[in-house]
């Protein structure tokens, strides 16, 4: 039986979710392309062959004909288009973050407490990489010991001067270092510092985070949009008896004036392009066989990652370090 998928957000996940659909997920179609710019809705519908385009994402999940969505439009949506396809009973990917207010995220785990099973997958992909699960059987192989620290590294290319903010690149770019440091340590945050260096110009300067564990270790992250040289993303877990580092994948080398160089991502796309799809994979299967993919982030993590940022935000607005106190966790996420 083939899973009819409702695409939601035709944007730059959207389209690349589209393709995944329409072209690497045996047993699953592209029903539904919805945007609320119907244009662009039906640029990207026309490219993978949706069977229908749609402006309304609520009208879009009531659908007879959708057995299974998947939510790439902006941040602010994720929480209501959640709880839409929970009334709705369809099971949904939506994209990180699941809302950048824990309080939303609460509201989606009351509403699948409500409905005595989780509906919802977060799109944290990382835990889908082939470097962060060579890192995580390693560590869980006792390789290097007991975890002391993780250092992440996330850096992009540039952004325009003034449009973004320190608090900016905790809500938005640093979730997925919350969420790939939650997984692999298997623990919670308890605590975190922000700090930003001075720039000489008006763009946003590199936040430096240190966040403590419950298990006493401490993770930093660097999160630098302004990096001037491409997307980079890079981890080192740093244990007792040794250290594990991700490799940066490239599949060439240019030697020329005498000099070598590899290439960097200009975005994370090519970076994680395995990634998306293994995770688009498992969300089908959770669709069509019913288990909850044991590798996905879940509303609680959803609702861990947005506790870590705001958190972040408030400890870079004040210069100190802020206490993260979660909720105890649901049964229905144990
Ligand atoms: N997992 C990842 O690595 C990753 C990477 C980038 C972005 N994201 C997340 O994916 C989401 C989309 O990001 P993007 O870069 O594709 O954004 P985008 O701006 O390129 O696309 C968003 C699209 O959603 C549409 N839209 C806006 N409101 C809508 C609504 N109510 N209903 C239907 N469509 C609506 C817009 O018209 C636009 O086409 C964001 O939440 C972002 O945080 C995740």
């Amino acid at each position: 039986m083939t899973t009819r998928i409702a695409v939601i957000g035709a944007g730059i996940m959207g389209a690349d979710h589209a393709k995944i659909v329409a072209q690497d997920m045996p047993g699953a179609c592209l029903q539904v392309l919805c945007d609320m710019d119907e244009t662009r809705a039906r640029s990207v519908a026309d490219i993978y062959g949706a069977r229908h385009v749609a402006t309304d994402p609520e009208a879009v999940i009531a659908r007879d004909d959708v057995d299974a969505v998947i939510v790439a439009s902006p941040d602010f949506t994720h929480a209501p288009l959640s709880l839409a396809c929970i009334k709705a009973g369809k099971k949904v990917m939506c994209e990180k973050p699941l809302s950048q207010k824990s309080g939303d995220c609460l509201e989606v785990m009351n509403a699948e407490e409500a409905a005595g099973a989780r509906h919802v997958m977060l799109g944290f992909m990382r835990r889908y990489d082939p470097a962060y699960l060579e890192m995580r059987k390693m560590l869980k192989s006792g390789e290097i010991g007991r975890a002391l620290m993780m250092h992440n590294w996330h850096r992009n290319g540039d952004t325009p001067a003034g449009d973004f903010t320190g608090a900016m690149a905790i809500t938005n770019s640093a979730p997925h270092e919350f969420d790939i440091l939650r997984y692999m340590l298997d623990t919670e945050a308890t605590a975190i510092t922000a700090r930003q260096p001075k720039r000489s110009d008006s763009k946003v300067a590199p936040v430096v985070m240190v966040i403590e564990t419950a298990d006493d270790q401490i993770v930093t992250v660097e999160v630098n949009n302004n990096a001037a040289y491409g997307y980079d993303v890079k981890a080192e877990l740093v244990g007792e008896q040794g250290s594990i580092a991700t490799n940066h994948a490239a599949y060439t080398r240019l030697d020329k004036a005498m000099s070598k160089s590899v290439r960097h991502d200009p975005d994370w796309r090519d970076r994680y392009a395995e990634a998306y799809r293994t995770q688009d994979r498992a969300f089908l299967a959770w669709v069509q066989r019913g288990y909850y993919p044991e590798l996905a982030s879940s509303s609680w993590d959803g609702y861990a990652a947005a506790m870590i940022a705001e958190a972040g935000v408030r400890a870079l607005g004040a210069g100190a370090r802020q206490e993260i106190t979660f909720i105890a966790k649901p049964e229905i996420y144990k």
